[in-house]
C-alpha cells in the first residue's frame, strides 16, 4: 500500500510518499521562511497563496523522487485541520481533486494525528503509548491506544510551548522561525545565569503553563542595561529559558508517566512529537527521565518532528488499513481537537 500525504496547515508546503512497510519513498518540504520573515511570524493570507503557488510542484517532485506515477498510489491523504484554514483548504482541495480524477480513496487526516503516529512510522512503536505533543499551537499529554483513539491527560492552560519559543525569540531579536533560533543561541549560553520560574512544577496532574515564563524573559531583557541585547546576553537568556522549559516538561512528564502507567501497565513508552521535539536539550532531558523510570523514550528524527508530508501519508496508511476513508464532502476545519477523534476508529 502506497499513499501520498499532503501537508499545508501552517507555513510548510509538503508532500511525501510512504509505503505501508514503513518506507519513506520521498519527503519534499518547502519551508516558507523567506515569505514570512519580514513579518516576524506566519501571515495566514501569504501562507495560503504560497501553498497555492507551489503545492503542485512539490507533489510532482515527491512523485519524481519516489520514481512513481499517480497511478501507482493506493490513496491520497491530506491535512484537513486543525490549522490556518486558507492553507488547509488548498491542501484538502488538491488531494480531493487527485482522488476524484484518479478514483482513489481520499483520507482526511487530523494534523495532530500525523504528529501522534509518526513514532510508529520511524520506530514501529506499539499501542498503547503516552504522547507528549509539543508544537507551535499545541501542548498536551495524551494516552494513545489506537489510530483515532486519544485520551487527553493534561495540557497547557495558556500558551503552547512552541509559541513561547517563538515569542521569546522575537523579544530577543533572534528572528524567525523562533524555536531553532533559540536552540542555536542557547548552545553558547549559560543556562544558570537567569533563574526563570518553573510554572506548575511539582503540582498534581500534568497540566502546563508557559505565559509566565515568557513574561519573565521579557522582564529579564528590560532589566539589562543598554538599549540593545548583546549576543552574549541573548545566548544566556536563551539557554536559561530552554533549561526552564526542559525542566518543567520533565516534571510534568514524570507526573503523566505515573498516571499513564497506572492505566496502561503494558505501555511503558513515551513518544515526544511535534516541532518542539526537534529540540536537542529537550530530547536529552526526556530521554534521561525515561531511563530513570524504565520507560522507552521515542523521539522521531528532527525532520519528522517539524511539519512534513510523511507523517500525513503514514496517518493515511494507518486509517486506510482500517478502511477509514472520507467522502469528498469532508469539510476542512480550523479547530479539531485530537480527543474528538476518539471512537471514530473503534
Ligand atoms: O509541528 P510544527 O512544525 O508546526 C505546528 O504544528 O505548530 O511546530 C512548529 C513549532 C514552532 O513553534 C517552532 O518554533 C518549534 O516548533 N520548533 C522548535 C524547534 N524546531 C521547531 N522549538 C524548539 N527547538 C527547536 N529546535
Ligand atoms: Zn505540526
Amino acid at each position: 500500500m502506497i499513499v501520498l500525504g499532503i501537508e499545508t496547515s501552517c507555513d510548510e508546503t509538503a508532500a511525501a510518499i510512504v509505503a505501508d512497510d514503513r518506507r519513506i519513498l520521498s519527503n519534499v518540504i518547502y519551508s516558507q521562511d523567506d515569505e514570512h520573515k519580514a513579518f516576524g511570524g506566519v501571515v495566514p493570507e501569504i501562507a495560503a497563496r504560497a501553498h497555492l503557488d507551489i503545492l503542485d510542484g512539490v507533489i510532482r517532485r515527491a512523485l519524481a523522487e519516489a520514481g512513481l506515477d499517480i497511478g501507482d498510489l493506493d490513496g491520497i491523504a491530506a491535512t484537513t485541520g486543525p490549522g490556518l484554514i486558507g492553507g488547509v483548504i488548498v491542501g484538502a482541495m488538491t488531494a480531493k481533486a487527485i482522488a476524484a480524477t484518479r478514483d482513489l480513496p481520499f483520507i482526511a487526516v487530523n494534523h495532530l494525528e500525523g504528529h501522534a503516529l509518526t513514532a510508529r512510522l520511524t520506530d514501529d512503536v506499539a499501542f498503547p503509548y503516552l504522547l507528549l505533543l509539543v508544537s507551535g499551537g499545541h501542548c498536551q499529554f495524551l494516552a494513545v491506544t489506537g489510530p483515532g483513539n486519544y485520551t487527553l491527560m493534561g495540557g497547557t492552560v495558556d500558551d503552547a510551548v512552541g509559541e513561547a519559543f517563538d515569542k521569546c525569540a522575537k523579544m530577543m531579536g533572534l528572528g524567525f522561525p523562533g524555536g531553532p533560533a533559540v536552540e542555536a543561541a542557547a548552545r553558547t549560553g549559560d543556562g544558570k545565569r537567569f533563574a526563570f520560574p518553573r510554572p506548575m512544577k511539582g503540582r498534581a496532574g500534568c497540566d502546563m503553563s508557559f505565559s509566565g515564563l515568557k513574561t519573565a524573559v521579557r522582564q529579564a531583557i528590560l532589566d539589562l542595561p543598554g538599549d540593545s541585547l548583546s549576543a552574549a546576553d541573548a545566548a544566556d537568556i536563551a539557554a536559561s529559558f530552554q533549561a526552564a522549559v526542559a525542566d518543567v516538561l520533565a516534571d510534568r512528564a514524570a507526573h503523566a508517566i505515573a498516571a499513564f502507567d497506572g492505566d496502561h501497565p503494558d505501555g511503558r513508552t513515551l513518544v515526544v512529537a511535534g516541532g518542539v521535539a526537534a529540540n536537542a536539550a529537550l530530547r536529552e532531558k526526556l530521554t534521561g527521565l525515561c531511563a530513570l523510570v524504565g520507560f522507552r523514550c521515542v523521539v522521531p528524527p528532527p525532520k519528522l518532528c517539524t511539519d512534513n508530508g510523511a507523517m500525513i501519508a503514514w496517518a493515511g496508511i494507518e486509517r486506510l488499513r482500517l478502511g477509514l476513508t472520507d467522502g469528498l464532502d469532508f469539510a476542512p476545519r480550523p479547530r479539531w481537537p485530537l480527543a474528538d477523534l476518539s471512537g471514530a476508529a473503534a
